[in-house]
C-alpha cells in the first residue's frame, strides 16, 4: 500500500509519515511504534472492536490500536457487566478482530477470573490470546496488585497494556463505576499503581475515570503512554468504546463519551424502511428478482 492509496483520513499532509495516526505505515502497529509516539509527544486514538466487519472499518480509518475489550460483555453480548465474559468468548471475538484488520495493533482484554489466581494463570490465558486469536498484546486491570503477573508476561514475550483507576471488573467491590483518585490518599495510590505497572514492564496504561489534573500528572511522570477514558485531555492517547462513540448504545452513556454519529437511529430507520416495504409489497422489486 503506498501513501496515495491510503484512505483520506490517513493522507494528512500535516502529519509526519511515521505518525501512529495519519502516517503512511503499511504494516501492523507494534508496541515499539507506540513507545516512539510517546517520545515524539504524539497523541493517538484507540477504539474498542468486537467483530471483523467493524474492526475493518476502524482499521481503514487509520485507528492504530484496537482493543477487544471485555466491554464486549455489555456492548456486544448483552450482559449487564463485564464480569461474566469468558476466555473462550474473548478468544473468539479477538480472532475475528485480527482477521478483519491489517494495520492496527490488536490488544485483547484478559477477562475477570482469567489472571487473578496467579501470574502462571495470567500467562496461560495470555498465551491463548496470542496463539489462538493472534493478538499482539493483552490488557489486564489493576495496579500494584497485578505487577507480578505483568512481569511474568513481559518476560515471556507478551506485551501488556495495564488498566488502572476505575477497573470495571471490580464493579461489585466498587459498588458501581465511581470516579477514582479523588483525595490525597487515592491520588497517591493511583500514582503508585502507575509506577508499579511501568516498572513491571507494561508498554502502556489505561487511566479510566480519574480527575484530569491527576491523569496529566501521571502522564508527565511516566515514560510509557497513558490512554485516557474519562481522564481528561492530558493523556497521551484516548480510548472510547466504539458503540458509545458511534451512538449505537441505547440509554444513558457516561459523561466522558462524545458521540460522533447516531448509528442506532440510522440502523433503526433502515430496518423500519425495510419492514414497511416488505409489509407493503414494494420489496423485492423487479430489479431484485431472478427469472
Ligand atoms: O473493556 C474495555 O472496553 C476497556 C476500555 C473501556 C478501556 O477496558
Amino acid at each position: 500500500m503506498n501513501a496515495s492509496s491510503l484512505p483520506p483520513a490517513q493522507q494528512s499532509s500535516e502529519r509526519p509519515a511515521n505518525s501512529l495516526y495519519g502516517g503512511t505505515r503499511n504494516r501492523r502497529t507494534t508496541v515499539r511504534d507506540v513507545a516512539t509516539a510517546k517520545q515524539r509527544g504524539e497523541r493517538w486514538p484507540m477504539l474498542t472492536a468486537y467483530d471483523a466487519l467493524t474492526a475493518g472499518v476502524f482499521d481503514e480509518a487509520g485507528i492504530p490500536v484496537l482493543l477487544v475489550g471485555d466491554s464486549a460483555g455489555n456492548c456486544h453480548l448483552g450482559y449487564d457487566t463485564t464480569v461474566p465474559v469468558t476466555m473462550d468468548q474473548m478468544v473468539m471475538l479477538s480472532a475475528a478482530v485480527v482477521r478483519g484488520t491489517e494495520r492496527a495493533l490488536i490488544v485483547a482484554d484478559l477477562p475477570f477470573g482469567s489472571y487473578q489466581e496467579s501470574p502462571a494463570q495470567a500467562l496461560h490465558n495470555a498465551t491463548r490470546l496470542l496463539k489462538e486469536a493472534g493478538v499482539g498484546a493483552v490488557k489486564l486491570e489493576g495496579g500494584e496488585r497485578t505487577a507480578a503477573a505483568i512481569e511474568l508476561l513481559v518476560q515471556a514475550g507478551v506485551p501488556v497494556m495495564a488498566h488502572i483507576g476505575l477497573t470495571p471488573q471490580s464493579v461489585h467491590a466498587l459498588g458501581g463505576y465511581p470516579v477514582q483518585g479523588r483525595g490525597d490518599e487515592a491520588a497517591h495510590q493511583l500514582m503508585r499503581d502507575a509506577k508499579a505497572v511501568q516498572a513491571a514492564g507494561a508498554f502502556a496504561v489505561v487511566l479510566e475515570a480519574v480527575p484530569a489534573e491527576l491523569a496529566a500528572q501521571v502522564t508527565a511522570s511516566l515514560a510509557i503512554p497513558t490512554v485516557g477514558i474519562g481522564a481528561g485531555a492530558g493523556c497521551d492517547a484516548q480510548v472510547l468504546v466504539w458503540t458509545d462513540m458511534a451512538g449505537m448504545t441505547s440509554g444513558r452513556v457516561p459523561r466522558f463519551v462524545k458521540q460522533y454519529a447516531n448509528l442506532r437511529s440510522v440502523l433503526g430507520d433502515a430496518a423500519r424502511a425495510f419492514g414497511e416495504e416488505v409489509a407493503g409489497g414494494s420489496f423485492p422489486g423487479e430489479e431484485h428478482s431472478f427469472h
